[in-house]
């Protein structure tokens, strides 16, 4: 008896934690993974994502010029800080493998952020950032926004 229960338990713990990180998705036409999002929630990812580029052009530059400071000021700004005001209702319709990867790259440029502060040699900054690039590559290549309709 003690068995069931704990089965019945387990059970619904799984189906909370497949609805609670599944996210808001249907499959998508190209292969990729369609992430359902409101008109305004997808304005706004797609607002991060042009102005991730727009980082990324900056911390490049940045190193290239050898500015640290820059590099440091640009990469904090686009590291975990970014993410305060992100919804929590958008976040639900995020699945947990898009939001692994997107935390992962603020991680990283934050990781930036730091060694550009401990004072790293350029090249080795340029490799973090060569790295960091794939997450943008790993994500376009999984996930789709499609226009609401
Ligand atoms: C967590 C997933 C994820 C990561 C990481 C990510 N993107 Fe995106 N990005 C997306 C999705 C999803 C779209 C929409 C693509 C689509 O619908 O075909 C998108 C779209 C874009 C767009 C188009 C914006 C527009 O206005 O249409 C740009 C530019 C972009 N990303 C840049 C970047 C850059 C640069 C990086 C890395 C620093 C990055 N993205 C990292 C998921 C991600």
């Amino acid at each position: 008896m003690k068995n069931i229960i704990i089965i019945i338990l387990l059970v619904i713990i799984g189906a909370l934690a497949y609805i609670m990180t599944k996210g808001s998705v249907t499959p998508s036409e190209d292969g990729r993974i369609s992430v359902v999002l409101s008109k305004d929630e997808r304005n706004l990812v797609l607002g991060e994502m042009r102005q991730f580029l727009i980082s990324v052009q900056g911390v490049s530059s940045a190193i290239t010029n050898k500015d640290l400071k820059k590099v440091e000021e640009l990469a904090h700004k686009a590291g975990m800080a970014a993410e305060a005001d992100t919804p929590g209702a958008l976040l639900r319709k995020i699945p947990a493998g898009m939001k692994k990867l997107g935390f992962g790259t603020r991680g990283l440029f934050d990781d930036i952020a730091a060694a550009a502060k401990e004072g790293k040699d350029p090249v080795e900054l340029r490799k973090q950032l060569d790295a960091l690039m794939n997450n943008c590559i790993a994500c376009h290549a999984t996930y789709r926004l499609p226009e609401p309709k």
